[in-house]
């Protein structure tokens, strides 16, 4: 063992303490960046020291290996859209969950080594936890990325099917762990790999976001259980890490949608909303209007306040919904962004946008900071949202989505909503807030829409 080696320890102790920095700094906008480069700085501490403490390593595969993950993984997060972060990621954790399997199979293709009872059930776990974890995130990203072959499946036999496959790798886990036959630990191998596209497929795509971040979690659960297979301390606190905080991203948003855990993972919220999206028959009427008289309104209120959705990500508005504030800014008028938890794609989605277009962060406010403040506010400027304004999650029990907690738009004095048609949002359901008195539909994509309401008041006002 080099000298190096017998510090190995305390590298990787340094290495943790970086990690857990990295999470708190990564809690807030302001210290977010900051929070990266700790994560930057803990993964190179962690993979040299890997590398110094490892018997034999490989060098030229491994740093082939990493060569090649860097190529692609830099080209990746310098083209990948922001739209298309949900399934990138998603994708991502696919590969933690590979690496978590051919590692559990290298380990028990180990010649010569006898694993005791600990050992198997790490490698049993480990293994199980990491095929599902792959199976389940191509198929998430399929969905995310609307792929054809990641439809949705649905039936009667759907449950059972769940049930065989679950009970049938827990069975040959436990043969593996009491026999250590090798035909065994295959079995539940090829039937966690399968039980992961079984139990994705029938997931509604609104309720994806939760399933990426709960497949965040078990990519860290999988990766803590490969830490014990190789007796590798990092691996463990730093699995253990993103198990935990995936498992509270998860909680935190079912609680933002109302929902629980269970419900997500097993109700099919996503495909029940989306045939009952079809309203109650009756013939609403909304009423539209152009940009410049939007913008003439705006430019004549006190206070606006903009709601952000999952369309202003799609049209990449980002720029033009700051350019709008900082006009109706220099006519006098207050203007603050309202976020919701969930609005988006996925967690923080809106704020990330906002950030990218130089927001400042003391003009973006949280649901519970400002739903109050919308009984006193002139316009509501709601742009591509649907779902995080809709009042029947407050007014309508028999509503799917009755009991969310959302943005409560319909309360302010004049609301406008930017997006292309009356289509539905993510969980299909129609918005009486369209058809209130006091609502103004413009219709278009938000970037054109937003550029013509900065033209309308910049060319009036006050
Ligand atoms: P949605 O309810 O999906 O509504 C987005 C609206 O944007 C659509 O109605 C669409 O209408 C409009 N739109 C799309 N492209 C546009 C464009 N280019 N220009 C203008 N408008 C455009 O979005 P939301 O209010 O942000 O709600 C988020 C949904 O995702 C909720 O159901 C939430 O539960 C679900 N969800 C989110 C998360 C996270 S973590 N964010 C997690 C789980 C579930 P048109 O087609 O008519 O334009």
């Amino acid at each position: 063992m080099s000298d190096f080696a017998q510090y190995a320890d305390w590298f990787y102790l340094v290495g943790s303490v970086l990690f857990i920095l990295t999470l708190r700094g990564l809690s807030g906008p302001k210290t977010a960046i900051m929070g990266n480069r700790y994560g930057m700085i803990g993964m190179t501490l962690a993979i040299l020291t890997t590398f110094f403490v490892a018997p034999n390593p490989v060098l030229g595969m491994i740093i082939a290996a990493m060569v090649a993950g860097a190529v692609v993984g830099l080209a990746r997060a310098r083209t990948v859209p922001m739209t298309q972060m949900p399934e990138t990621v998603a994708m991502m954790h696919s590969l933690v969950g590979l690496s978590a399997v051919c590692i559990a199979i290298a380990a028990v293709l180990h010649e010569g080594v006898h694993h005791d009872a600990l050992h198997r059930f790490e490698l049993f776990v480990g293994c199980f936890i990491g095929a599902i974890t792959f199976t389940a995130s191509v198929f998430a990203y399929g969905k995310l990325a609307a792929k054809k072959w990641a439809k949705s499946v649905s039936g009667v036999w759907v449950k059972p099917l769940q049930a065989i496959l679950f009970l049938g790798m827990i069975g040959f886990g436990i043969v593996y762990f009491r026999t250590e036959d090798l035909n065994a630990f295959y079995a539940m191998t090829a039937l966690a790999l399968a039980f992961g596209f079984i139990w994705i497929a029938p997931i509604g795509g609104g309720d994806m976001p939760v399933v990426v971040s709960l497949l965040n979690s078990f990519s860290g659960w999988a990766a803590a259980g490969i830490g014990f297979t190789l007796n590798n301390p990092m691996l463990i606190i730093a699995g253990s890490l993103v198990g935990s905080s995936g498992a509270i991203l998860s909680y935190v948003m079912c609680n933002a949608m109302n929902r629980s855990l269970l419900n997500v993972l097993f109700g099919g919220f996503g495909t029940a909303t989306a045939a009952a999206g079809g309203g109650d028959g009756a013939e609403k009427t909304h009423k539209a209007g152009s940009a410049e008289d939007a913008s003439f309104m705006m430019a004549n209120a006190d206070s606006v306040v903009i709601v952000p959705g999952y369309g202003l990500a799609q049209a990449r508005a980002q720029n033009a919904v700051k350019e709008l504030a900082t006009v109706l800014k220099e006519q006098g008028v207050k203007v603050r962004y309202a976020i919701h938890p969930v609005a988006g794609r996925m967690p923080g989605h809106m704020n990330v946008l906002l950030a990218e277009a130089d927001v400042p962060y003391e003009d973006v406010c949280e649901m519970e900071e400002i739903n109050s403040d919308f009984a006193s506010t002139d316009v509501v400027l709601v742009i591509g949202a649907n779902d995080v304004v809709n009042p029947a999650a407050k007014d309508d029990p028999a509503s799917p989505i009755y009991g969310m907690p959302i943005l409560e738009a319909s309360r302010a004095r004049t609301v406008m909503v930017i997006k292309r048609s009356m289509a539905t949002g993510y969980a299909g359901l129609d918005n009486d807030l369209f058809y209130l008195d006091k609502t103004m539909m413009v219709f278009g994509d938000a970037k054109k829409v937003l550029e013509d309401m900065v033209k309308g008041v910049t060319g009036g006002g006050h």
